[in-house]
């Protein structure tokens, strides 16, 4: 049978040749908010895979907006000459789809990479004010974010803006915005995080008004026919938190602004929400937004093996799934799908000899013989 999974897939204008995509991963590993050649390996090899689409990580789009002091950025001239030489690196070596996800990080910003402990940073390790919906610090030991006020939300949305207009001029397919995990946007969202009492607060249509400003004002900035996708939560995981019946309204007023595809995550406002870990924990929400919304839809968590990811396109769960650990564990992930599928997926030509097409038995060694093709 034809493999589901390897499958074309419409997004915006471009045709996607397969449903495998390359999660949004930091990498803690810019200078002052700019791509080192870190990235260049790292992506490189994720851009070689077959997978069809790749997000590269979550960006900046204010100094004070990155988690680490290590995280890009997509705010100064530098950062833009930074991200376009990986960009342009990425598209000499290979076709992908390529976009990056733009993001504040909210209460959760100014902290430590997670191999130095993962909290917040100390004043002599040159933590910076956070900013956040309302003044509720992420949990104990954690600095109080300042409550912003309505100019700081006009002014990040600029910052936004510019963000969005700098991927435009590196040339990007497409930007994400990073609306789940407890960040910036997702901490507007959740009532546990979002306590205002203005209309950016209370209920659902409240807590994504900014949300939804920032999205409709980067569909604005970006070129129409580029396309801006999104990341959201299907879920909390803590009683009273965003749910999945929210992530169904958000996901659809995403789709009435424009957005051509959401890819559902969740958790992350609070640490102490008890996510069920398991294969696929969070395609249920995936498929809900799917099936009520109607919008292009991607599934992720726990997505790691072949024949689970075919059942995941071929049951109408997602439209695609989004790998992130999977692909760090064996960037040859979706070549190796393939195989296991009997389906096609690019090879980079240099690499082409180790496509078992090419040595399966009666082969000849070396040079592989194409007049049998
Ligand atoms: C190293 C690493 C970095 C991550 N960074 C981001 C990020 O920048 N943006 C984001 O939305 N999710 C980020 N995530 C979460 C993944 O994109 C994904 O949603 C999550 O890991 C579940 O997918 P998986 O089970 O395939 O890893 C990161 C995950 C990993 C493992």
């Amino acid at each position: 049978m034809t493999s589901q999974l390897f499958a074309p897939l419409r997004i915006g204008v471009l045709e996607l040749p397969n449903r495998i995509t390359v999660a949004p991963m930091c990498q803690y590993s810019a200078v002052d908010g700019s791509m080192s050649d870190w990235h260049i390996m790292h992506l490189g090899s994720l851009a070689i895979s077959g997978a069809s689409m790749l997000v590269m990580e979550a960006t900046g789009v204010t100094p004070e907006g990155r988690i680490t002091p290590h995280c890009p950025g997509l705010y100064s001239d530098a950062n833009e000459i930074a991200m376009k030489r990986v960009a342009d690196f990425l598209r000499g070596i290979s076709p992908v789809v390529l976009g990056v996800q733009l993001a504040h990080a909210g209460r959760k910003a100014s902290s430590h990479r997670p191999w130095q402990g993962h909290g917040p940073l100390t004043g002599e390790e040159g933590a910076w004010q956070t900013l956040a919906p309302s003044a509720l610090p992420l949990a104990a030991g954690w600095p109080a974010p300042h409550e912003m006020s309505r100019s700081d939300m006009a002014a990040l949305t600029q910052s936004f803006v510019r963000a969005a207009q700098r991927a435009a001029r590196i040339g990007l397919d497409f930007v994400e915005l990073h609306s789940t995990h407890g960040y910036l946007l997702s901490e507007f969202l959740s009532p546990l995080s979002n306590r205002r009492g203005d209309e950016y607060g209370g209920s659902l249509e409240n807590r994504m008004r900014y949300p939804l400003e920032v999205f409709r004002a980067i569909r604005d900035a970006f070129p129409a026919e580029r396309f801006v996708g999104a990341k959201i939560s299907g879920s909390d995981f803590v009683d009273g938190g965003f749910s999945p019946d929210d992530a169904v309204v958000y996901a659809r007023a995403l789709k009435a602004e424009g957005c051509a595809y959401v890819t559902v995550s969740g958790g992350g406002v609070v640490l102490d929400a008890k996510i069920p870990l398991g294969p696929g924990y969070q395609v249920p929400f995936a498929e809900r937004v799917r099936k009520e919304t109607g919008i292009v839809t991607g599934a992720v968590g726990l997505i790691t093996d072949p024949q689970q990811a075919e059942a995941i396109i071929a049951n109408g769960q997602a439209d695609f799934v989004s790998l992130a650990r999977a692909m760090l564990f064996n960037p040859r992930w979706p070549q190796h799908a393939a195989v296991v599928l009997g389906a096609e997926t690019a090879w980079p030509p240099q690499y082409e000899r180790a496509s078992p097409k090419l040595w399966r038995p009666g082969r000849t060694l070396g040079r592989p013989d194409r007049s049998r093709e």
